[in-house]
């Protein structure tokens, strides 16, 4: 069956879409994949080279500036997944958006209307982000005691250690992620929101999420202050795995009738000082640095059981995705010089 179905994703050669592509050619359904600039051997030979791509994959090129290119890679379809997301605003490219929020709000209506146009698709599929979910209190005073599918981001208030850059992201993901679901359609709309993504990746160099999630041993300040960030948005640092990731999103093309947010981490009530903590017991060799363990002590309860619910299961928990990404760090020499290897 899956050789009849084709299957739309935005954004393919992203760190979460080529992962996913690489699992759906491997299953046999057709791939439509987006990318700005297919004339980008690294990206386009990525997607080209990844097994049964020669028969099962076609390369389109859209741009979210210019969100109406969608339209063709969708036409045909009967699922899409919506991954691309801008994340530098481009003035040059599109000076009817004042930043990325305008231009991601932009592409999301464009491509609902393309999706509603084709006569195909049954289903979009929107890869959103746990940062619109915060349960920050709409004053600033602290957290809700529960966060789950119910909070959205409250988008006055300052975030902790929030830079230009982050902030831009959270109201990009947050505004488009509700846009998604504010037109009536004909189809199916789901909303994955995940979490940090570890694990493992096809592209290079290392995705921030990955970085970010092994800042600690890596002792990289950059990525330590966006997993603080995270941290001061969410009250924890909900994670999963790059193929739970995946496998949740085909478990929603799979799946017979599926609508609505869900939101996606294997693990979601950890701190990023239990995240050192880990490190530190499983690796003794790995001198943590103190400026890179904080204990922000706070009780909040995260978690959803929604997609289990409706039957989806996770296979990797904390432990895995944390030593998978640590794993795929060494391969590649991304520690500290003084870093000595493991036991
Ligand atoms: N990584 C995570 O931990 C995580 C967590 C939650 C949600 N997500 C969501 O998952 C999706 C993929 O994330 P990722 O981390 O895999 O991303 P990524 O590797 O940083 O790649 C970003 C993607 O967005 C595309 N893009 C950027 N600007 C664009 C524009 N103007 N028009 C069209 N495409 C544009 C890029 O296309 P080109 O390749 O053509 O440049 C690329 O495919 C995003 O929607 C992200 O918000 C990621």
């Amino acid at each position: 069956m899956e050789k009849h179905t084709k299957v739309c994703v935005t954004g393919g050669s992203s760190f979460l879409g080529s992962w996913l592509i690489k699992k759906l050619l491997q299953k046999g359904y057709t791939v439509h994949a987006t990318l700005r600039n297919l004339a980008d051997p690294v990206k386009s030979g990525l997607l080209k080279g990844l097994p049964n791509a020669d028969t099962l994959l076609r390369l389109f090129e859209a741009d979210i500036y210019n969100a109406d290119e969608f339209g063709r890679a969708i036409q045909g379809c009967h699922y899409v997944i919506h991954m691309a997301t801008p994340l530098q605003h481009d003035p040059s490219k599109g000076t009817q958006f004042k930043d990325t929020s305008e231009a991601a709000v932009a592409g999301i209506k464009s491509i609902v209307q393309s999706c509603n146009r084709s006569g195909t698709v049954k289903r979009l599929i929107y890869t959103a982000s746990v940062v619109a979910a915060s349960p920050l209190k709409e004053d600033g005073t602290g957290f809700k005691d529960l966060a789950d599918e119910s909070c959205w981001t409250p988008l006055k208030v300052p975030f902790k250690y929030s830079i230009d850059s982050s902030t831009a992201y959270v109201h990009s993901k947050t505004l488009s992620e509700k846009e998604v679901f504010t037109h009536s359609s004909e189809i199916e709309i789901v909303s994955i929101a995940c979490g940090l993504v570890g694990g493992d990746t096809l592209v290079s160099p290392m995705p921030q999420s990955m970085g970010m999630l092994i800042s600690q041993p890596t002792k990289n300040m950059m990525s330590y202050q966006m997993l603080r960030f995270l941290e001061e948005l969410l009250g924890k640092v909900p994670f999963l795995h790059i193929e739970d990731v995946c496998e949740a999103h085909i478990f929603c093309i799979e799946h017979p009738s599926i609508n609505g947010i869900f939101l996606c981490a294997s693990s979601y009530l950890i701190t990023s000082a239990e995240i050192a903590g880990h490190f530190q017991e499983n690796h003794p060799d790995i001198n943590l640095r103190k400026e890179f363990v904080e204990n922000s002590r706070r009780t909040i309860t995260w978690g959803s059981t929604k997609l289990t619910d409706v039957g989806f299961e996770y296979k990797f928990n904390a432990k895995m995705i944390l030593e998978d990404t640590l794993k795929y760090a060494q391969k590649i020499g991304e520690f500290d010089p003084s870093f000595k290897g493991f036991n």
